[in-house]
């Protein structure tokens, strides 16, 4: 069997761009099991038994680190989390020898968070197992957007012909850009929302429609996905204030009105509430899937991890 024979044909899961429709559907698919094996009391099994998945990340992180090393433990895995402020980075150990050194032993999986766009990609050129992107700079964040499409695709029953508006600080978003990529390659419809100043230029050629109105932008819409002020990545000044920020562009009822009726709201966390989202508005549990998300992610996260490890042939593994 060749690598083209095979219904998920990547080594890496590096971005969104450039997936297929069916190889979306196929991981969204088989995170439906995942689930479902979640909610029962015993949530091991043993697909990953005897591989081995590392955790590197250069940037903080609360739910996507841990959601990765609960999917690899609950599919038998040996995880291990690498924390950067204890490795040999900080002694000056470049990205690319740490990558060798830990290529050398072996791991079957890397699961890689890094504050520059394109260091996951140069990183997986330089090992033998698969590599997962767990957001790089403000390129893509893949399993994301793969958690927020099932999310979606359980609550409305379907991604094509939906209306979906992302808003926010999309410039800096890695989420933003997954999803722009999965949305449109799913058939639904984007919208961005947000100030001149955090929309980046020609972002229309993405297929996507530009708003600087919340009212306007928000008419009509399925789906509202808000987005933090990615302040880490902000060289300058973005917008007058906190205050000034909210009042236009932070989601409150008033706005919300604008949306259809059941329209559903995402966030991929962690939330400002106060800041893109009003505290009453994130904690409507009737309108906001926040929490399911978080669920979605280490289902999705199990799927990515049992496709990509399936896919590595026991050639590569002997040429370790
Ligand atoms: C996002 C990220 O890290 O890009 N968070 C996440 O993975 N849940 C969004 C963010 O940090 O605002």
């Amino acid at each position: 069997m060749t690598a083209g024979d095979l219904p998920f044909p990547h080594r890496h899961l590096l971005g969104i761009e450039g997936l297929l429709p069916e190889e979306i559907s196929l991981l969204l698919d088989r995170s439906e099991t995942y689930v479902e094996q979640n909610r029962q009391a015993d949530k091991k099994k043993s697909v990953l038994r005897g591989r081995t998945i590392i955790n590197l990340f250069f940037e903080a992180s609360t739910r996507t680190r841990i959601s990765f090393e609960l999917a690899g433990k609950r599919l038998g895995g040996d995880v291990i989390n690498i924390s950067v402020a204890f490795s040999s980075i900080k002694k000056g150990e470049t990205l690319i020898d740490t990558a060798m050194t830990l290529n050398a032993m072996h791991p079957d999986v890397l699961v890689v968070r890094h504050p520059d766009s394109g260091a996951v990609k140069l990183l997986s050129e330089k090992v033998n197992c698969a590599v997962i992107n767990g957001g790089d700079g403000s390129h893509e964040h893949p399993t994301q957007a793969l958690l927020d499409a099932l999310t979606i695709r359980r609550r409305k029953g379907r991604i094509s012909g939906l209306l979906v508006a992302i808003c926010g600080d999309i410039l800096h978003s890695r989420v933003a850009r997954s999803n722009i990529h999965l949305l449109n390659t799913m058939g639904a419809r984007v919208r961005l929302i947000a100030p001149r100043t955090l929309i980046p230029e020609d972002v229309e050629r993405l297929g996507v429609e530009v708003f600087h109105d919340m009212n306007k932008g928000l008419a009509d819409c399925d789906i509202v996905m808000m987005l933090r002020l990615q302040s880490e990545r902000m060289r300058g000044s973005f917008f007058p204030s906190i205050r000034e920020y909210f009042r236009f562009f932070g989601l409150d009822y008033e706005k919300l009105a604008n949306a259809k009726d059941d329209a559903l709201i995402l966030h991929p966390g962690p939330m400002n509430r106060g800041v893109e989202i009003d505290s009453v508005v994130a904690d409507d549990f009737g309108r906001s899937a926040i929490g399911e998300q978080v669920e979605m992610g280490v289902a999705v996260r199990m799927a990515c991890l049992e496709i990509l490890t399936r896919n590595l042939t026991e050639q590569e593994r002997r040429n370790l």
